[in-house]
């Protein structure tokens, strides 16, 4: 059918469906992708979307990874579907890494496989709004910006709770206890389980034990998003805030993604977990998780998991991916060091942790930044550290140098 065809049998009297919708902009931190893409010049630093990269610029797959690739695509027997659930193996041996030997072996805790960990942040909310549509989620300021969309897309009541200060580099902590403190049973609290994105800020030990102490007494939900496991300070260092808040819960959710720690990114790899009250309930949230799952995307996407389970399964596989982990997280400290060498003021990043850092920097600064010298960061002045390729990151401190706010004295 033509063209004017089609217009013709709208002026016939049908309702234009599509011309009701609004114009949407493009996704600030996605769209850097493609604009760091095209720009041509030798010299631009693209510390944009979150992916880790090498002394080189490159983001290479993981040798594990390959070598599970190679191994799948000999002895894979079928493709057939899985269920909504996806690969339980690959489920239930991501348990022991993100919850330790002791808290994986709780019944009261369930899992199923999610596109990414988007899906599991989706399908945690889904959740949610089913048991009680009236929970209120409490959500750190500030947050990755998709967290609230993703969240609100569920149909819940969100409430911010201050978590960070960009201008001073600190943790607004004790502003943090007291929103804790006043919120009431049942509330649920969005809790980044390291590598806070956008603030590399995460919460001490001392501190995630007051929040389990207070999620533990007043009967809050906690729902942890830990999608930067091992990209801090290593694989078990990284969960283990998770774990103490998970375990003093009664209720509780964890939305994890193996994108960043197994380099998987577009395969969407991730798991929700949940933990119940009791055995009989988790049953039940399992069987909710399933049908939920089944009305957004039916089955998960099954290539990453089963990478992923591969690599797992095999021990010297998991000793090869464990070794690649401790790699980046070596590259991202060194990277942080070197930016606090360079510039007293940017000291504070030496002791953040994970991919992502807030800079000081005003607007105008981050436009000139990429108009003037090809350098890409999201316009909140995060960027990513593991962007920097070989000798970028002194370059960078340099080109900020006169942006940054000068130290009092
Ligand atoms: C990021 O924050 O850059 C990544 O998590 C990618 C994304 O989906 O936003």
């Amino acid at each position: 059918m033509s063209a004017e065809a089609t217009c013709e049998s709208f002026e016939g009297g049908g309702t234009i469906l599509f011309d009701r919708l609004d114009a949407q902009p493009a996704d600030p931190l996605l769209s850097l992708i493609g604009l760091a893409r095209a720009d041509e010049r030798p010299g631009k630093i693209d510390l944009g979307v979150g992916v880790y990269r090498d002394a080189e610029g490159r983001t290479p797959i993981l040798c594990a990874v390959k070598a599970a690739e190679h191994s799948l695509l000999r002895s894979q027997e079928s493709k057939a579907y899985l269920g909504p659930e996806g690969d339980m193996a690959f489920v239930e041996l991501i348990r022991p890494l993100l919850f330790g030997e002791s808290l994986a072996g709780d019944e009261r805790i369930v899992g199923v496989q999610t596109p990414g960990g988007c899906g599991a942040l989706r399908l945690g909310a889904e959740l949610i709004r089913a048991a009680r549509p009236e929970t209120r989620i409490l959500v750190g300021r500030p947050t990755w910006p998709n967290h609230q969309p993703i969240i609100g897309a569920s149909g819940l009541e969100i409430v911010e709770y201050p978590f960070y200060d960009r201008e001073t580099a600190r943790l607004l902590w004790d502003d943090m206890r007291a929103a804790l403190l006043t919120a009431g049973a049942g509330d649920v609290v969005l809790l980044h389980g390291s590598c806070h994105n956008p603030a590399g800020a995460d919460l001490t030990d001392d501190m995630w034990q007051e929040v389990a102490d207070i999620v533990a007494a007043r009967g809050l939900i906690p729902f942890v998003d830990i999608a930067y496991q091992g990209l801090g300070n290593g694989l078990e260092p990284d969960a283990a805030g998770t774990r103490l808040v998970v375990e003093a819960a009664d209720q509780a959710l964890v939305a994890q993604s193996c994108d960043k720690n197994f380099g998987l990114y577009r395969e969407r790899t991730g798991t929700l977990f949940v933990k119940a009250a009791s055995r009989t309930a988790g049953a039940i949230v399992f069987g909710n998780l399933l049908q939920l799952a089944r009305c957004m995307w039916s089955m998960p996407p099954d290539h990453g998991a089963a990478v992923v389970r591969t690599i797992l399964e095999d021990r010297a596989l998991t000793s090869d991916w464990r070794a690649e982990v401790d790699t980046m997280h070596r590259r991202i400290r060194s990277l942080r060091a070197e930016l606090a060498v360079a510039d007293p003021r940017l000291a504070y990043i030496d002791a953040q942790n994970g991919m992502f850092s807030l800079l000081p920097l005003a607007k105008s600064a981050i436009e000139r930044l990429r108009a003037e010298h090809g350098v890409y960061m999201a316009a909140s002045g995060r960027i990513n550290v593991a962007g920097f390729a070989e000798g970028d990151a002194k370059r960078f401190a340099a080109l900020i140098a006169d942006d940054l706010p000068r130290h009092d004295g």
